[in-house]
């Protein structure tokens, strides 16, 4: 039997309520467990309580603080797999940052529910249940995401829908990783090769804001997050990711005051692309290629706080290497 961490984190898989009307995270992590009996056959559990949050509320400090719980575990040789409850509504910025943040010669498994461990057909206990087999399965496979019978890749998870079950999917250019038919899990290919942590940031993150284009968007929006201490901006930009001209003088204000811009955009798939835009790329603009505006995020906050500091040249070769 293998042994498993469980680490808690709240959401909805430990809410409490009716189906439209919960409070996520108020259920502890026992509670979860017990609540579910054959976990307790499929493995060894040693149970934590890391925080009980709605995953609105959870911040980038978070995220180093789990992905240093989880070092810890995994340098433990009793521990063979771990398994992180999370809401789904921040659950792709998490698994990213733990995907950066660590190594994948173990295997770390996300998984959440939609629906609230006391609502009709919660999900929550098949997901965790699966979440299990595939944690006790998966060493050398890094950190992956369980739900609705998907196995997913850290840095390919979007959520596409506010209440359906199967809201976590594959970003659309990239398949699932596998699936899990009942507890028999199925992987799509071999374990990827061993690699290290791909970045190392300390607490505390820089802020990185992400604004959001819409047409006559004004740009005093820009000059206000610098004002505020942004270090970077994550542009969420209309179609394939080019720069609204009303932007472009105080986008080279920010740029001029040391500011990393990276050009993501709102579309849900096809990425954005250095080819693309020449001009915003010589005025020194990133493009976050298939990087969604919450992954440029994480990935752009970790990346400054990186010592040394990134140049624009090395962000730019992260960025095209995700995925990685
Ligand atoms: C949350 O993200 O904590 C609430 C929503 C969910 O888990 O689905």
């Amino acid at each position: 039997m293998p042994r498993l961490a469980l680490l808690a984190t709240g959401g909805t898989i430990a809410g409490s309520g009716s189906q439209t009307a919960y409070r996520a995270g108020v259920l502890d992590a026992r509670t979860l467990v017990e609540a579910v009996p054959r976990l307790g056959e499929l493995a060894q559990w040693q149970i934590e309580q890391a925080f009980a949050l709605d995953s609105r509320d959870l911040t980038p400090a978070h995220w180093l603080e789990l992905a240093a719980r989880v070092r810890a575990l995994q340098a433990d040789p009793a521990i063979d797999g771990i398994v992180i409850t999370h809401g789904t509504d921040t659950l792709e910025e998490t698994a990213l940052a733990l995907h950066l943040l660590l190594g994948n010669a173990g295997c770390v498994v996300l998984t959440a529910a939609m629906r609230p461990a006391t609502s009709a057909s919660a999900d929550g206990p098949l997901n965790l249940i699966q979440a299990a087999c595939v944690a006790g399965a998966g060493a050398g496979r890094g950190v992956l995401v369980v739900a609705d019978g998907r196995i997913l890749a850290a840095d390919a998870i979007v959520k596409t829908h506010t209440h359906a079950v199967d809201a976590l999917q594959p970003r659309p250019d990239r398949a699932a990783t596998g699936s899990v038919l009942g507890e028999a899990v199925h992987f799509g290919g071999p374990a990827p090769a061993p690699r290290a942590a791909l970045l190392r940031a300390d607490a505390p993150l820089p802020r990185v804001d992400i604004l959001y284009a819409s047409a006559g968007a004004p740009d005093d929006l820009i000059d206000a997050c610098v004002r505020a201490g942004a270090r970077g901006l994550v542009l969420a930009l209309t179609g394939h990711g080019s720069v609204p001209a009303a932007w472009r003088e105080a986008l080279a204000r920010a740029r001029a005051a040391g500011v990393s811009l990276v050009r993501a955009s709102r579309v849900g798939a096809g990425g954005v692309w250095p080819d693309c835009n020449e001009d915003d790329e010589a005025a020194g603009t990133i493009a976050a290629c298939h990087a969604t505006p919450q992954q440029a995020r994480v990935l752009l906050m970790l990346a400054l706080a990186a010592r040394p500091v990134p140049a624009r040249n090395d962000l730019v070769a992260l960025f095209a290497g995700l995925p990685c």
